[in-house]
């Protein structure tokens, strides 16, 4: 009776400590913290907004709107998308938030702001973990915090930072994240990578770097996204692509990459999504992405590839986006592709396949957009019955194919059920046969276009340009 008084002691006790740490608003602030944070917004241009929610003067900072406190320190600034952009905030303020010595996290995210940010962080910052700065409109050099040894995030999307990346500094800390999306940044992307031992995240997509990718990037047994589309990367992949073990998610689109796709996906194991459209690749489909069971969207649309579809899709049951679109590949569409009942989007327009739609393709109840235009398929009425099955299907692109004065059936677009888009022009249907399309009988206000102009092109390119 007794020992189970004093543990339920013991227990208030603690839980009155946990109340002092964690109950801000009754912390006392750190003067020098409160310096600093004064000093920050003093830094502020006055005409603007300001910081709502800050002082007043006599109240605890740990009180103010977005400051989190931990035994009267400052460790947290949440200042995000608080239209501070009506301020001119220059390099000194931010400098002065260097000084909060136990700061962990900053989110000056979404304000608009401009300028350079301060050069090495100022000299300050020793605790930063996390720095998200995205979507304002800093320049100059991205910021680097050689003096902390704790920075795990560091999140610039979207700014105009430029020059180079520094990767000495990045990769001396044990950093996880690093977001650079949407800069200016310019120049090879940096040998160096391969000291980030614990890197999960890299986004350098949307800037302009150059030249082929270095070895290091190879060399990150932790990473698990890797986003580098809309750059000018050239060069070829490096089968050490296969080293990568622990990737999800692989974006290279949009980029001048040559040569054939190293056919190392058997080693990647947990790869979710890979995406390599519009570069310059040749070789055959890797036929080792069979072996990816997570395997959800592949986009190899827009580039040089030839030989069959030989892919074995039965041990692909995740798979809900296929775009080969844009290749050379020749043979049949392979009836397995069928297995993949999750399938949504597909697209194998504009090479040339050959032979009937396979029967098979009946069972893609998921199936809402299907691209097969600019092949050399046949027998459109057997395509038109197969198809008019899939209760979800409501973009059906068949232009350019069924080249041998194929006649439109009868009744062969009354089953659709979902349709919004269907376009069947670049076959030669005789007069008669437009009166007998029973336009009326789809939901909604579906756009059929059944003559190749100006109209129908547009219809087909822009449908297509939603799709990955
Ligand atoms: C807040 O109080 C301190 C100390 O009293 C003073 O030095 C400082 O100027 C005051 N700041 C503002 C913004 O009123
Ligand atoms: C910023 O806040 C406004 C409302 O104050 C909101 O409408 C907007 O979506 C927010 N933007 C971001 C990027 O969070
Ligand atoms: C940074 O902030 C933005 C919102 O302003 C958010 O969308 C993004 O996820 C944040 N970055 C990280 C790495 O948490
Ligand atoms: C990287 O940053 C460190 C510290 O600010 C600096 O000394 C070094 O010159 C920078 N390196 C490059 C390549 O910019
Ligand atoms: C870095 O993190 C470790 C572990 O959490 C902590 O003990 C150390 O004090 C931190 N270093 C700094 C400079 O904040
Ligand atoms: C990739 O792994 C192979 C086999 O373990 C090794 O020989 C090669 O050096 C690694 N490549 C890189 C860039 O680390
Ligand atoms: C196809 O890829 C090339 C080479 O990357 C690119 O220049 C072109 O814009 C891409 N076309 C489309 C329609 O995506
Ligand atoms: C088209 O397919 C249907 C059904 O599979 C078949 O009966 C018909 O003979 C085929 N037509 C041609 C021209 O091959």
């Amino acid at each position: 009776m007794a020992g189970s008084y004093c543990r339920c002691i013991r227990f208030l006790l603690v839980f009155i400590v946990l109340l002092h740490v964690h109950g801000g608003h009754s912390q006392p602030c750190d003067p020098a913290d409160l310096a600093a944070l004064l000093a920050f917004s003093d830094g502020l241009d006055t005409k603007g907004a300001g910081l709502v929610g800050w002082g007043p003067n006599g109240t605890s900072c740990c009180s103010w709107t977005g400051v989190s406190c931990d035994l009267g320190r400052v460790v947290e600034l949440d200042l995000s998308n608080r239209s501070l952009s009506r301020n001119t905030l220059g390099g000194e303020a931010l400098a002065q938030l260097g000084r909060l010595s136990s700061l962990r996290h900053l989110d000056l995210s979404a304000n608009g702001l401009t300028g350079a940010f301060p050069a090495s962080g100022g000299g300050g910052f020793p605790a930063i973990e996390v720095v998200n700065v995205s979507s304002n409109g800093f320049t100059g050099p991205h910021p680097v915090f050689p003096g902390a040894p704790n920075l795990t995030v560091l999140d610039i999307t979207n700014n105009a930072f430029s020059g180079g990346i520094n990767v000495t500094v990045l990769c001396s800390s044990p950093v996880r994240i690093l977001r650079f999306s949407a800069n200016a940044f310019s120049g090879d992307v940096p040998a160096g990578f391969g000291l980030c031992k614990v890197l999960t995240d890299l986004f350098l997509d949307g800037n302009g770097l150059t030249g082929s990718l270095p070895k290091d990037l190879y060399m990150m047994p932790m990473l698990r996204r890797l986003s580098l589309q809309e750059n000018e990367l050239s060069g070829s992949l490096n089968e050490d692509l296969g080293n990568l073990s622990e990737l999800m998610q692989i974006d290279l689109s949009y980029n001048m990459f040559k040569g054939t796709i190293p056919d190392v996906f058997g080693k990647l194991r947990r790869l979710e999504s890979l995406n390599l459209a519009s570069n310059w690749f040749d070789g055959t489909l890797p036929l080792s992405l069979s072996h990816c069971p997570m395997l959800r969207v592949v986009s190899l649309r827009n580039n040089s590839l030839s030989d069959e579809i030989a892919i074995d899709f039965s041990l692909l049951p995740k798979l809900n986006t296929l775009n080969v679109g844009t290749n050379r590949l020749h043979g049949a569409i392979p009836p397995g592709l069928a297995l993949c009942t999750e399938l949504r989007t597909l697209n194998l327009a504009r090479n040339n396949l050959q032979g009937e739609l396979p029967e098979s393709f009946k069972n893609l109840r998921s199936l809402s957009y299907l691209s097969l235009a600019g092949n050399g398929l046949t027998n459109l009425s057997s395509a038109l019955q197969i198809l008019q099955h899939l209760p979800k299907l409501t973009i059906l692109v068949l232009t350019k194919n069924f080249r041998n004065g194929e006649t439109m059936p009868m009744d062969g677009i009354r089953g659709f059920k979902s349709m919004q888009v269907l376009a069947l022009a670049g076959y030669i249907p005789t007069a008669g046969q437009f009166s007998t399309f029973p336009d009326s009988s789809f939901v909604g206000n579906p756009a059929l276009c059944l003559r190749w102009n100006q109209a129908c092109y547009k219809r087909v390119v822009t449908t297509e340009m939603r799709q990955y």
